[in-house]
Protein backbone atom coordinates (compact mmCIF):
# COMPACT_ATOMS: atom_id res chain seq x y z
CA UNK A 1 0.00 0.00 0.00
CA UNK A 2 2.63 2.56 1.24
CA UNK A 3 5.22 3.89 -1.60
CA UNK A 4 6.59 6.84 0.21
CA UNK A 5 6.36 9.54 3.15
CA UNK A 6 6.22 13.27 1.54
CA UNK A 7 7.26 15.66 4.71
CA UNK A 8 5.83 18.81 3.31
CA UNK A 9 6.81 22.48 4.58
CA UNK A 10 6.40 21.16 8.30
CA UNK A 11 6.77 24.05 10.68
CA UNK A 12 6.68 22.78 14.35
CA UNK A 13 6.18 25.92 17.07
CA UNK A 14 5.76 24.66 20.49
CA UNK A 15 3.83 27.28 23.36
CA UNK A 16 6.94 28.59 25.41
CA UNK A 17 5.12 31.21 28.12
CA UNK A 18 3.73 34.16 26.49
CA UNK A 19 4.91 33.35 22.72
CA UNK A 20 6.37 30.37 20.95
CA UNK A 21 9.90 28.75 20.10
CA UNK A 22 9.82 27.39 16.79
CA UNK A 23 11.68 23.76 16.73
CA UNK A 24 11.13 22.19 12.84
CA UNK A 25 11.88 24.87 10.16
CA UNK A 26 10.43 24.46 7.41
CA UNK A 27 11.24 20.71 6.56
CA UNK A 28 10.30 18.97 3.48
CA UNK A 29 11.71 15.53 2.30
CA UNK A 30 10.81 12.47 0.18
CA UNK A 31 11.07 8.78 2.00
CA UNK A 32 10.74 5.85 0.60
CA UNK A 33 10.02 2.24 0.84
CA UNK A 34 12.44 -0.71 0.31
CA UNK A 35 15.31 1.35 2.33
CA UNK A 36 16.51 1.79 6.16
CA UNK A 37 16.01 5.32 6.28
CA UNK A 38 18.65 7.01 9.50
CA UNK A 39 17.56 10.41 11.13
CA UNK A 40 20.87 11.56 12.64
CA UNK A 41 21.64 15.29 14.57
CA UNK A 42 22.55 16.45 17.96
CA UNK A 43 20.43 16.45 21.16
CA UNK A 44 17.35 18.65 20.93
CA UNK A 45 17.88 19.56 17.23
CA UNK A 46 14.40 18.10 16.15
CA UNK A 47 14.44 14.15 15.72
CA UNK A 48 11.90 12.86 18.02
CA UNK A 49 9.38 15.84 17.17
CA UNK A 50 10.05 15.25 13.50
CA UNK A 51 9.16 11.28 13.90
CA UNK A 52 6.15 12.14 16.24
CA UNK A 53 4.57 14.27 13.30
CA UNK A 54 5.16 11.79 10.56
CA UNK A 55 3.14 9.31 12.77
CA UNK A 56 0.30 11.33 13.60
CA UNK A 57 0.78 11.56 17.44
CA UNK A 58 2.25 15.06 17.33
CA UNK A 59 0.10 18.09 15.59
CA UNK A 60 2.17 19.96 13.10
CA UNK A 61 1.57 24.26 13.06
CA UNK A 62 1.72 24.10 9.02
CA UNK A 63 2.81 21.70 6.27
CA UNK A 64 1.67 18.20 5.39
CA UNK A 65 2.51 14.24 5.64
CA UNK A 66 1.05 12.60 3.08
CA UNK A 67 1.70 8.87 3.15
CA UNK A 68 0.61 6.81 -0.34
CA UNK A 69 -1.60 9.78 -0.94
CA UNK A 70 -3.65 9.82 2.56
CA UNK A 71 -3.02 13.91 3.63
CA UNK A 72 -2.37 13.71 7.41
CA UNK A 73 -3.36 17.19 7.57
CA UNK A 74 -7.15 16.40 6.08
CA UNK A 75 -7.51 13.88 8.60
CA UNK A 76 -9.61 13.74 12.13
CA UNK A 77 -7.93 12.95 15.00
CA UNK A 78 -9.99 9.60 15.14
CA UNK A 79 -8.97 8.79 11.92
CA UNK A 80 -5.26 9.21 12.29
CA UNK A 81 -5.08 7.26 15.16
CA UNK A 82 -6.83 4.04 13.12
CA UNK A 83 -4.70 5.25 10.04
CA UNK A 84 -1.62 5.00 13.24
CA UNK A 85 -2.82 1.72 14.51
CA UNK A 86 -3.16 0.18 11.21
CA UNK A 87 0.12 1.49 9.02
CA UNK A 88 2.57 2.58 11.51
CA UNK A 89 4.77 0.91 14.27
CA UNK A 90 6.53 3.38 16.65
CA UNK A 91 9.34 2.72 19.07
CA UNK A 92 9.51 5.47 21.64
CA UNK A 93 12.68 6.59 23.05
CA UNK A 94 10.90 6.11 26.55
CA UNK A 95 9.48 2.87 25.59
CA UNK A 96 6.24 3.86 27.00
CA UNK A 97 5.44 -0.04 28.39
CA UNK A 98 2.30 -0.67 30.17
CA UNK A 99 3.35 -1.06 34.17
CA UNK A 100 0.82 -3.89 34.76
CA UNK A 101 1.13 -5.97 31.48
CA UNK A 102 3.55 -8.69 30.94
CA UNK A 103 5.98 -8.50 27.98
CA UNK A 104 4.15 -10.64 26.08
CA UNK A 105 1.18 -8.58 26.75
CA UNK A 106 3.18 -5.51 26.43
CA UNK A 107 3.75 -6.67 22.27
CA UNK A 108 0.80 -7.93 22.03
CA UNK A 109 -0.83 -4.99 22.36
CA UNK A 110 -1.48 -3.84 18.60
CA UNK A 111 -3.16 -7.17 17.92
CA UNK A 112 -5.90 -6.86 20.77
CA UNK A 113 -7.26 -4.29 19.15
CA UNK A 114 -8.43 -6.63 16.69
CA UNK A 115 -9.45 -9.20 19.35
CA UNK A 116 -7.43 -12.32 18.95
CA UNK A 117 -6.72 -13.50 21.73
CA UNK A 118 -4.32 -16.42 22.78
CA UNK A 119 -2.97 -15.92 19.26
CA UNK A 120 -1.57 -12.72 19.60
CA UNK A 121 0.40 -13.62 23.49
CA UNK A 122 1.82 -17.13 21.12
CA UNK A 123 3.05 -14.48 18.40
CA UNK A 124 4.42 -11.80 21.02
CA UNK A 125 6.32 -14.92 22.61
CA UNK A 126 7.30 -15.91 19.24
CA UNK A 127 8.99 -12.14 18.18
CA UNK A 128 10.28 -11.60 21.90
CA UNK A 129 12.03 -14.87 21.49
CA UNK A 130 13.19 -14.13 18.24
CA UNK A 131 15.43 -11.17 20.11
CA UNK A 132 16.97 -12.67 22.96
CA UNK A 133 14.43 -12.39 25.51
CA UNK A 134 13.46 -16.17 25.90
CA UNK A 135 11.66 -16.92 28.91
CA UNK A 136 10.92 -13.21 29.72
CA UNK A 137 7.46 -12.86 28.41
CA UNK A 138 6.07 -13.43 32.26
CA UNK A 139 7.87 -10.67 33.35
CA UNK A 140 6.37 -6.77 34.46
CA UNK A 141 8.27 -4.16 32.48
CA UNK A 142 9.64 -2.78 36.29
CA UNK A 143 11.40 -6.93 36.28
CA UNK A 144 12.88 -6.31 33.25
CA UNK A 145 16.06 -4.48 32.71
CA UNK A 146 16.31 -0.99 30.58
CA UNK A 147 17.46 -3.58 27.19
CA UNK A 148 14.64 -5.77 27.92
CA UNK A 149 12.40 -3.17 27.82
CA UNK A 150 13.62 -1.88 24.86
CA UNK A 151 13.28 -4.96 23.15
CA UNK A 152 9.33 -5.43 24.50
CA UNK A 153 8.56 -1.61 22.44
CA UNK A 154 10.82 -3.29 19.37
CA UNK A 155 8.18 -6.39 20.02
CA UNK A 156 5.32 -4.27 20.34
CA UNK A 157 6.14 -2.24 17.13
CA UNK A 158 6.70 -4.96 14.71
CA UNK A 159 3.64 -7.35 15.70
CA UNK A 160 1.10 -6.54 13.73
CA UNK A 161 3.42 -6.25 10.44
CA UNK A 162 2.98 -2.63 9.64
CA UNK A 163 3.43 -0.98 6.50
CA UNK A 164 5.62 1.55 8.34
CA UNK A 165 8.09 0.90 10.95
CA UNK A 166 9.37 3.97 13.01
CA UNK A 167 11.94 3.88 15.32
CA UNK A 168 13.32 6.68 18.21
CA UNK A 169 16.82 5.27 19.58
CA UNK A 170 16.06 1.66 19.58
CA UNK A 171 19.38 0.50 20.09
CA UNK A 172 20.09 3.10 23.08
CA UNK A 173 19.80 0.51 26.13
CA UNK A 174 21.38 -2.35 24.15
CA UNK A 175 24.58 -4.04 24.19
CA UNK A 176 26.20 -4.71 20.78
CA UNK A 177 25.19 -7.94 19.87
CA UNK A 178 21.69 -7.39 20.73
CA UNK A 179 21.64 -3.84 19.17
CA UNK A 180 22.86 -5.67 15.62
CA UNK A 181 20.54 -8.38 15.74
CA UNK A 182 17.58 -5.72 16.32
CA UNK A 183 18.89 -3.65 13.20
CA UNK A 184 19.37 -7.02 11.13
CA UNK A 185 15.52 -7.46 11.78
CA UNK A 186 14.16 -3.96 10.53
CA UNK A 187 17.16 -3.96 7.80
CA UNK A 188 14.88 -7.38 6.77
CA UNK A 189 12.05 -5.86 7.15
CA UNK A 190 12.81 -2.97 5.34
CA UNK A 191 14.59 -4.34 1.96
CA UNK A 192 13.11 -8.06 1.60
CA UNK A 193 9.38 -7.02 2.37
CA UNK A 194 9.74 -3.82 0.98
CA UNK A 195 8.92 -1.34 3.84
CA UNK A 196 9.54 2.39 5.17
CA UNK A 197 11.67 1.58 7.77
CA UNK A 198 12.58 5.30 10.08
CA UNK A 199 15.52 4.75 12.44
CA UNK A 200 16.16 8.08 14.76
CA UNK A 201 19.61 7.31 16.02
CA UNK A 202 23.01 8.97 17.85
CA UNK A 203 24.82 5.13 17.82
CA UNK A 204 27.42 5.27 15.02
CA UNK A 205 27.82 1.39 15.77
CA UNK A 206 24.90 0.81 13.64
CA UNK A 207 25.06 3.44 10.47
CA UNK A 208 26.11 0.70 8.12
CA UNK A 209 22.66 -0.73 8.27
CA UNK A 210 21.52 2.28 6.64
CA UNK A 211 20.67 2.71 3.12
CA UNK A 212 20.53 6.75 3.31
CA UNK A 213 20.98 8.96 6.31
CA UNK A 214 19.40 12.51 7.04
CA UNK A 215 21.43 15.14 9.27
CA UNK A 216 19.43 17.36 10.98
CA UNK A 217 20.76 20.28 12.95
CA UNK A 218 18.35 22.59 14.99
CA UNK A 219 15.19 22.34 13.73
CA UNK A 220 16.27 22.07 10.09
CA UNK A 221 17.67 19.36 7.58
CA UNK A 222 20.97 19.82 6.76
CA UNK A 223 22.10 16.84 4.88
CA UNK A 224 20.82 13.85 2.64
CA UNK A 225 23.32 11.07 2.34
CA UNK A 226 24.15 7.78 1.03
CA UNK A 227 25.30 5.50 3.65
CA UNK A 228 29.07 4.99 2.41
CA UNK A 229 28.90 9.32 1.70
CA UNK A 230 27.91 10.05 5.26
CA UNK A 231 30.51 7.67 7.05
CA UNK A 232 33.46 8.66 4.87
CA UNK A 233 32.14 12.54 5.57
CA UNK A 234 32.64 11.33 9.38
CA UNK A 235 35.54 9.72 9.41
CA UNK A 236 37.50 13.07 7.79
N1 LIG B 1 6.40 19.79 24.45
C1 LIG B 1 7.42 20.64 24.25
N2 LIG B 1 7.33 21.94 24.61
C2 LIG B 1 8.33 22.81 24.38
N3 LIG B 1 9.49 22.49 23.77
C3 LIG B 1 9.64 21.21 23.38
C4 LIG B 1 8.63 20.22 23.61
N4 LIG B 1 9.07 19.04 23.11
C5 LIG B 1 10.31 19.29 22.61
N5 LIG B 1 10.65 20.59 22.77
C6 LIG B 1 11.90 21.23 22.33
O1 LIG B 1 12.05 20.97 20.95
C7 LIG B 1 13.41 20.75 20.60
C8 LIG B 1 13.51 19.42 19.86
O2 LIG B 1 13.22 18.36 20.77
P1 LIG B 1 13.29 16.83 20.31
O3 LIG B 1 12.80 16.02 21.44
O4 LIG B 1 12.59 16.70 19.01
O5 LIG B 1 14.86 16.65 20.11
P2 LIG B 1 15.69 15.35 19.71
O6 LIG B 1 16.47 15.68 18.49
O7 LIG B 1 14.80 14.17 19.66
O8 LIG B 1 16.71 15.23 20.95
P3 LIG B 1 17.31 13.89 21.68
O9 LIG B 1 18.40 13.39 20.76
O10 LIG B 1 17.87 14.44 22.96
O11 LIG B 1 16.20 12.92 21.89
C9 LIG B 1 14.19 20.79 21.91
O12 LIG B 1 14.79 22.06 22.00
C10 LIG B 1 13.14 20.61 22.97
O13 LIG B 1 13.49 21.30 24.14
MG1 LIG C 1 14.62 12.46 20.85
Amino acid sequence: MTTSIAIQNIVKDFPLGDSSITVLHDISIEINRGELTMIVGPSGCGKTTLISIISGILSMTSGDIVIAGNSLKKMSDTEKVLFRRKNIGFIFQQYNLLPALTAAENAAMPLFADNVGDDAITKAIDILNKIGMENQSKKLPNQLSGGQQQRVAIARALIHNPNIIICDEPTAALDAKTGKSVMEILKDIATTKDRIVIVVTHDNRIFHFADRIIEMSDGSIIGDYKTEDFIEKENT
